[in-house]
Protein backbone atom coordinates (compact mmCIF):
# COMPACT_ATOMS: atom_id res chain seq x y z
CA UNK A 1 0.00 0.00 0.00
CA UNK A 2 1.30 3.68 -0.90
CA UNK A 3 0.66 6.34 1.19
CA UNK A 4 -0.84 7.96 -1.86
CA UNK A 5 -4.28 5.36 -1.56
CA UNK A 6 -4.93 7.38 1.49
CA UNK A 7 -5.25 10.90 -0.58
CA UNK A 8 -8.30 12.29 -2.08
CA UNK A 9 -8.78 9.66 -5.16
CA UNK A 10 -9.33 13.13 -7.72
CA UNK A 11 -6.67 14.08 -6.67
CA UNK A 12 -4.48 11.54 -7.85
CA UNK A 13 -5.87 12.16 -11.42
CA UNK A 14 -5.88 15.74 -11.02
CA UNK A 15 -3.96 17.63 -14.25
CA UNK A 16 -2.30 20.12 -12.24
CA UNK A 17 -1.60 23.45 -13.60
CA UNK A 18 1.16 24.07 -15.51
CA UNK A 19 3.04 27.37 -14.84
CA UNK A 20 5.20 28.94 -17.07
CA UNK A 21 8.22 28.62 -14.74
CA UNK A 22 7.71 24.99 -14.22
CA UNK A 23 7.36 24.20 -17.88
CA UNK A 24 10.75 26.10 -18.87
CA UNK A 25 13.78 26.43 -16.89
CA UNK A 26 17.14 28.26 -18.22
CA UNK A 27 17.31 30.13 -21.16
CA UNK A 28 17.90 34.12 -21.70
CA UNK A 29 15.17 35.73 -23.12
CA UNK A 30 11.85 35.48 -21.56
CA UNK A 31 8.74 36.12 -23.01
CA UNK A 32 6.71 33.38 -22.21
CA UNK A 33 5.08 34.26 -18.83
CA UNK A 34 3.10 37.56 -19.65
CA UNK A 35 5.87 39.44 -17.49
CA UNK A 36 6.91 42.98 -18.26
CA UNK A 37 10.97 42.49 -19.35
CA UNK A 38 11.85 45.51 -16.92
CA UNK A 39 12.55 45.39 -13.52
CA UNK A 40 11.34 48.20 -11.08
CA UNK A 41 12.87 51.66 -10.61
CA UNK A 42 13.28 50.94 -7.37
CA UNK A 43 14.56 47.30 -8.22
CA UNK A 44 15.49 45.04 -4.66
CA UNK A 45 17.76 42.52 -4.97
CA UNK A 46 15.53 40.45 -6.31
CA UNK A 47 14.19 41.09 -10.21
CA UNK A 48 10.28 41.26 -9.17
CA UNK A 49 9.05 41.45 -12.67
CA UNK A 50 9.67 38.32 -13.27
CA UNK A 51 7.87 35.06 -11.49
CA UNK A 52 9.70 33.26 -8.88
CA UNK A 53 10.85 29.56 -9.36
CA UNK A 54 7.75 27.81 -7.33
CA UNK A 55 10.10 25.49 -5.61
CA UNK A 56 13.33 26.66 -5.80
CA UNK A 57 16.53 24.91 -6.19
CA UNK A 58 19.01 26.64 -4.57
CA UNK A 59 16.21 26.50 -1.76
CA UNK A 60 15.31 22.91 -2.10
CA UNK A 61 18.97 21.87 -1.64
CA UNK A 62 19.75 23.94 1.35
CA UNK A 63 16.60 22.71 3.08
CA UNK A 64 17.49 19.03 2.30
CA UNK A 65 20.55 19.80 3.74
CA UNK A 66 19.91 21.50 6.82
CA UNK A 67 17.28 18.91 7.69
CA UNK A 68 19.56 15.65 6.62
CA UNK A 69 16.75 14.31 3.95
CA UNK A 70 16.75 14.12 -0.16
CA UNK A 71 15.95 16.86 -2.37
CA UNK A 72 12.69 14.89 -3.55
CA UNK A 73 11.79 14.69 0.21
CA UNK A 74 11.14 18.44 0.96
CA UNK A 75 8.59 20.87 -0.30
CA UNK A 76 8.58 24.46 0.45
CA UNK A 77 5.66 26.53 1.06
CA UNK A 78 4.06 29.93 2.84
CA UNK A 79 4.77 28.93 6.26
CA UNK A 80 4.30 25.57 7.90
CA UNK A 81 0.43 27.06 7.50
CA UNK A 82 0.22 26.39 4.26
CA UNK A 83 1.94 22.58 4.77
CA UNK A 84 -0.76 22.07 6.84
CA UNK A 85 -3.51 23.54 5.18
CA UNK A 86 -2.15 21.55 1.40
CA UNK A 87 -1.85 18.43 3.52
CA UNK A 88 -5.60 18.87 4.52
CA UNK A 89 -6.80 19.53 0.99
CA UNK A 90 -4.66 17.03 -0.31
CA UNK A 91 -6.03 13.86 2.08
CA UNK A 92 -9.27 14.98 3.96
CA UNK A 93 -12.56 15.06 1.60
CA UNK A 94 -15.44 17.25 2.88
CA UNK A 95 -18.30 15.74 4.87
CA UNK A 96 -16.62 12.66 4.58
CA UNK A 97 -12.81 12.24 6.33
CA UNK A 98 -11.79 13.35 10.06
CA UNK A 99 -8.77 14.35 11.18
CA UNK A 100 -7.12 13.64 14.68
CA UNK A 101 -6.27 16.46 16.84
CA UNK A 102 -4.63 16.59 20.98
CA UNK A 103 -5.43 19.91 22.35
CA UNK A 104 -4.42 21.91 23.80
CA UNK A 105 -2.35 22.31 20.75
CA UNK A 106 -1.97 24.65 17.29
CA UNK A 107 -4.86 25.56 16.48
CA UNK A 108 -4.42 25.56 12.79
CA UNK A 109 -5.12 21.81 12.37
CA UNK A 110 -8.51 22.24 13.49
CA UNK A 111 -9.41 25.28 11.42
CA UNK A 112 -7.63 23.78 8.46
CA UNK A 113 -9.91 20.88 8.54
CA UNK A 114 -13.06 22.68 9.10
CA UNK A 115 -12.53 24.89 6.13
CA UNK A 116 -12.43 21.83 4.35
CA UNK A 117 -15.06 20.29 5.70
CA UNK A 118 -13.47 17.40 7.68
CA UNK A 119 -14.32 17.02 10.94
CA UNK A 120 -11.83 17.63 13.96
CA UNK A 121 -11.83 14.27 16.82
CA UNK A 122 -10.34 15.89 19.98
CA UNK A 123 -7.84 13.09 22.07
CA UNK A 124 -6.78 15.61 24.76
CA UNK A 125 -3.12 15.61 26.10
CA UNK A 126 -3.29 14.31 29.84
CA UNK A 127 -2.23 17.35 31.97
CA UNK A 128 -2.52 14.91 34.85
CA UNK A 129 0.73 13.74 33.35
CA UNK A 130 2.71 17.07 32.17
CA UNK A 131 0.03 17.09 29.32
CA UNK A 132 1.12 13.78 27.90
CA UNK A 133 -0.11 12.35 24.79
CA UNK A 134 -2.57 9.89 25.76
CA UNK A 135 -1.70 6.96 22.81
CA UNK A 136 -3.82 4.63 23.41
CA UNK A 137 -7.16 6.80 23.60
CA UNK A 138 -5.76 8.48 19.73
CA UNK A 139 -5.42 5.03 18.45
CA UNK A 140 -9.20 4.20 19.55
CA UNK A 141 -10.13 7.28 18.20
CA UNK A 142 -8.98 6.10 14.31
CA UNK A 143 -11.69 5.70 12.00
CA UNK A 144 -11.65 4.00 8.53
CA UNK A 145 -12.42 8.19 8.03
CA UNK A 146 -9.25 8.95 9.67
CA UNK A 147 -7.08 10.59 7.01
CA UNK A 148 -4.40 13.06 9.71
CA UNK A 149 -3.59 12.45 12.57
CA UNK A 150 -1.71 15.79 13.92
CA UNK A 151 1.24 15.77 16.50
CA UNK A 152 3.10 18.79 17.79
CA UNK A 153 6.57 18.41 19.28
CA UNK A 154 7.70 20.36 20.97
CA UNK A 155 3.79 21.23 21.70
CA UNK A 156 2.59 24.75 21.64
CA UNK A 157 1.36 25.55 23.68
CA UNK A 158 2.69 23.27 26.70
CA UNK A 159 6.04 23.26 25.17
CA UNK A 160 6.64 19.67 26.15
CA UNK A 161 8.64 17.01 23.93
CA UNK A 162 6.45 13.85 22.49
CA UNK A 163 8.69 11.10 23.50
CA UNK A 164 10.53 8.82 21.06
CA UNK A 165 9.40 5.56 21.68
CA UNK A 166 5.39 7.22 21.69
CA UNK A 167 6.29 8.59 18.38
CA UNK A 168 7.70 5.07 16.71
CA UNK A 169 4.65 3.01 18.44
CA UNK A 170 2.02 6.00 16.48
CA UNK A 171 4.14 5.23 13.52
CA UNK A 172 3.83 1.88 13.45
CA UNK A 173 0.35 1.72 14.19
CA UNK A 174 -1.08 4.12 11.40
CA UNK A 175 0.48 2.24 9.07
CA UNK A 176 -2.31 2.41 6.34
CA UNK A 177 -4.75 3.92 8.03
CA UNK A 178 -3.73 8.19 8.32
CA UNK A 179 -0.84 10.53 7.62
CA UNK A 180 0.90 11.14 10.72
CA UNK A 181 1.97 14.84 10.64
CA UNK A 182 4.39 15.80 12.92
CA UNK A 183 5.21 19.46 13.56
CA UNK A 184 8.40 20.18 14.62
CA UNK A 185 7.89 24.00 14.50
CA UNK A 186 10.14 24.21 17.90
CA UNK A 187 12.21 21.78 17.66
CA UNK A 188 15.41 23.19 17.24
CA UNK A 189 14.98 24.47 21.14
CA UNK A 190 14.94 21.34 22.13
CA UNK A 191 17.82 18.31 22.60
CA UNK A 192 14.97 15.81 21.32
CA UNK A 193 16.01 13.85 17.76
CA UNK A 194 14.39 15.13 14.71
CA UNK A 195 11.29 12.57 13.95
CA UNK A 196 12.99 13.16 10.01
CA UNK A 197 14.87 9.93 11.48
CA UNK A 198 11.59 7.85 10.79
CA UNK A 199 11.19 8.76 7.10
CA UNK A 200 13.38 6.15 5.82
CA UNK A 201 10.95 3.57 7.40
CA UNK A 202 7.35 5.34 7.11
CA UNK A 203 5.89 6.53 3.77
CA UNK A 204 2.71 8.14 5.69
CA UNK A 205 5.42 10.54 8.52
CA UNK A 206 5.48 13.93 7.29
CA UNK A 207 7.52 16.07 9.29
CA UNK A 208 6.72 19.87 9.46
CA UNK A 209 9.80 22.39 9.91
CA UNK A 210 9.51 26.16 9.62
CA UNK A 211 12.12 29.11 9.67
CA UNK A 212 9.53 31.22 11.07
CA UNK A 213 10.90 30.23 14.70
CA UNK A 214 14.57 29.63 15.15
CA UNK A 215 16.04 31.23 11.75
CA UNK A 216 13.99 34.52 12.95
CA UNK A 217 12.48 34.35 9.70
CA UNK A 218 8.45 34.77 10.68
CA UNK A 219 8.24 37.51 8.08
CA UNK A 220 9.10 35.69 4.82
CA UNK A 221 6.66 32.71 5.41
CA UNK A 222 8.77 30.07 4.66
CA UNK A 223 7.67 26.74 6.09
CA UNK A 224 8.71 23.16 4.88
CA UNK A 225 7.11 19.22 4.69
CA UNK A 226 9.96 16.66 4.67
CA UNK A 227 8.49 13.36 4.19
CA UNK A 228 8.39 10.33 1.08
CA UNK A 229 8.84 11.71 -2.71
CA UNK A 230 5.46 10.59 -3.80
CA UNK A 231 3.80 12.42 -0.84
CA UNK A 232 5.91 15.64 -1.42
CA UNK A 233 4.85 15.22 -5.63
CA UNK A 234 1.53 15.20 -4.52
CA UNK A 235 1.81 18.95 -2.53
CA UNK A 236 3.56 19.93 -5.26
CA UNK A 237 0.69 19.24 -7.89
CA UNK A 238 -1.73 20.96 -5.46
CA UNK A 239 0.23 23.62 -4.20
CA UNK A 240 -0.95 27.65 -6.06
CA UNK A 241 1.36 28.27 -9.20
CA UNK A 242 4.31 30.35 -7.19
CA UNK A 243 3.79 29.86 -3.69
CA UNK A 244 6.65 32.04 -2.67
CA UNK A 245 7.84 35.42 -3.35
CA UNK A 246 11.47 36.04 -4.82
CA UNK A 247 11.98 38.50 -1.60
CA UNK A 248 11.45 35.26 0.88
CA UNK A 249 13.37 33.19 -1.18
CA UNK A 250 16.35 35.43 -0.84
CA UNK A 251 15.92 35.93 3.01
CA UNK A 252 15.70 32.25 3.27
CA UNK A 253 18.72 31.56 1.46
CA UNK A 254 20.20 34.02 3.22
CA UNK A 255 19.31 32.50 6.75
CA UNK A 256 21.10 29.33 5.41
CA UNK A 257 24.60 30.73 4.66
CA UNK A 258 27.18 28.97 7.33
CA UNK A 259 27.52 32.52 8.66
CA UNK A 260 23.70 32.88 9.74
CA UNK A 261 23.22 29.56 10.75
CA UNK A 262 26.39 30.13 13.31
CA UNK A 263 24.90 32.89 14.24
CA UNK A 264 21.12 30.79 14.54
CA UNK A 265 22.84 28.71 17.13
CA UNK A 266 24.39 31.41 19.35
CA UNK A 267 21.07 32.81 19.57
CA UNK A 268 19.26 29.41 20.33
CA UNK A 269 21.88 29.25 23.12
CA UNK A 270 20.93 32.32 24.83
CA UNK A 271 17.00 31.61 24.10
CA UNK A 272 17.58 28.40 26.32
CA UNK A 273 19.61 30.09 29.10
CA UNK A 274 16.95 32.94 29.23
CA UNK A 275 14.07 30.44 29.47
CA UNK A 276 15.50 28.69 32.48
CA UNK A 277 16.29 32.33 34.00
CA UNK A 278 12.52 33.40 33.68
CA UNK A 279 11.37 29.92 34.37
CA UNK A 280 13.33 30.30 37.50
CA UNK A 281 12.44 33.83 38.36
CA UNK A 282 8.52 33.21 37.43
CA UNK A 283 8.24 29.48 39.48
CA UNK A 284 9.33 31.82 42.71
CA UNK A 285 7.13 34.67 42.04
CA UNK A 286 3.65 34.97 44.16
CA UNK A 287 1.84 35.87 40.82
CA UNK A 288 2.43 32.27 39.91
CA UNK A 289 1.16 28.86 40.42
CA UNK A 290 3.17 26.84 38.45
CA UNK A 291 5.46 26.99 34.99
CA UNK A 292 5.05 24.36 32.15
CA UNK A 293 8.35 22.53 31.76
CA UNK A 294 9.22 23.87 28.36
CA UNK A 295 11.73 22.48 25.65
CA UNK A 296 10.06 25.73 22.92
CA UNK A 297 10.94 29.20 22.91
CA UNK A 298 8.02 30.31 25.03
CA UNK A 299 6.57 29.00 28.94
CA UNK A 300 3.07 28.77 29.66
CA UNK A 301 2.25 29.99 33.24
CA UNK A 302 -0.12 29.38 35.40
CA UNK A 303 -1.22 32.57 37.60
CA UNK A 304 -3.20 33.26 40.67
CA UNK A 305 -5.23 35.58 38.60
CA UNK A 306 -3.98 35.42 35.19
CA UNK A 307 -6.96 38.16 33.39
CA UNK A 308 -5.47 40.64 35.94
CA UNK A 309 -1.79 39.73 34.95
CA UNK A 310 -2.95 39.69 31.17
CA UNK A 311 -4.28 43.42 31.64
CA UNK A 312 -1.83 44.96 33.83
CA UNK A 313 1.19 43.80 31.19
CA UNK A 314 -0.62 45.06 28.39
CA UNK A 315 -1.32 48.36 30.04
CA UNK A 316 2.76 48.60 30.24
CA UNK A 317 3.16 47.64 26.72
CA UNK A 318 3.76 43.91 26.80
CA UNK A 319 1.88 41.58 24.99
CA UNK A 320 1.46 37.99 26.39
CA UNK A 321 -0.57 35.47 24.70
CA UNK A 322 -4.01 34.36 26.73
CA UNK A 323 -4.15 30.67 27.32
CA UNK A 324 -7.90 31.08 28.83
CA UNK A 325 -9.82 29.42 25.81
CA UNK A 326 -7.72 26.04 26.52
CA UNK A 327 -10.01 23.54 28.68
CA UNK A 328 -7.65 23.07 31.71
CA UNK A 329 -4.71 26.21 31.15
CA UNK A 330 -8.30 28.63 32.50
CA UNK A 331 -5.90 30.41 34.56
CA UNK A 332 -3.00 30.60 32.11
CA UNK A 333 -0.92 33.19 29.74
CA UNK A 334 1.79 31.62 27.15
CA UNK A 335 4.93 34.31 27.36
CA UNK A 336 7.62 34.25 24.73
CA UNK A 337 10.95 34.20 25.60
CA UNK A 338 12.56 37.88 24.63
CA UNK A 339 15.87 39.29 24.16
CA UNK A 340 17.41 39.82 28.01
CA UNK A 341 16.19 43.29 28.32
CA UNK A 342 12.91 41.87 27.55
CA UNK A 343 12.58 39.09 29.94
CA UNK A 344 14.09 41.54 32.30
CA UNK A 345 11.15 44.32 32.29
CA UNK A 346 8.55 41.45 32.05
CA UNK A 347 9.76 40.58 35.64
CA UNK A 348 10.22 43.76 36.82
CA UNK A 349 6.65 44.62 35.67
CA UNK A 350 5.10 41.40 37.59
CA UNK A 351 7.15 42.62 40.40
CA UNK A 352 5.21 45.94 40.37
CA UNK A 353 2.09 44.36 40.07
CA UNK A 354 2.80 42.33 42.81
CA UNK A 355 3.92 45.08 45.91
CA UNK A 356 0.62 47.33 44.30
CA UNK A 357 -1.34 44.25 45.63
C1 LIG B 1 3.24 24.47 16.30
C2 LIG B 1 3.21 25.43 15.17
N1 LIG B 1 3.19 24.96 13.93
C3 LIG B 1 3.18 25.78 12.87
C4 LIG B 1 3.16 27.16 13.05
C5 LIG B 1 3.08 28.01 11.83
O1 LIG B 1 4.35 28.42 11.49
P1 LIG B 1 4.69 29.10 10.11
O2 LIG B 1 5.14 30.46 10.43
O3 LIG B 1 5.78 28.23 9.52
O4 LIG B 1 3.45 29.07 9.26
C6 LIG B 1 3.18 27.69 14.32
C7 LIG B 1 3.15 29.15 14.52
O5 LIG B 1 3.06 29.69 15.57
C8 LIG B 1 3.21 26.80 15.42
O6 LIG B 1 3.22 27.25 16.68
Amino acid sequence: MSVLDLARPELRALQPYSSARMEAAGGQVWLNANELPWPQAQASEAALNRYPEPQPAALIDGLAQLYGVARDQVFVGRGSDEAIDLLTRGFCAAGASNVIISPPTFGMYAVAARIQGAAVREVPLRAERGYALDVDALLAAVSRQTRLVHVCTPNNPTGNCLPSEQLERLAEALRGRAVLVVDEAYAEFSDAASATRLLPRFDHVVVLRTLSKAHGLAGARIGVALAAPELIALLRRIMPPYPLPSASISAALAVLRPEALRLTSERLQLIRQQRELLRVALAGHPCVLEVLPSEANFLAVRFVDATAIYARLSAAGIIVRSLQKYPGLHDSLRVSVGTPEENALLLATLNQVQRAA
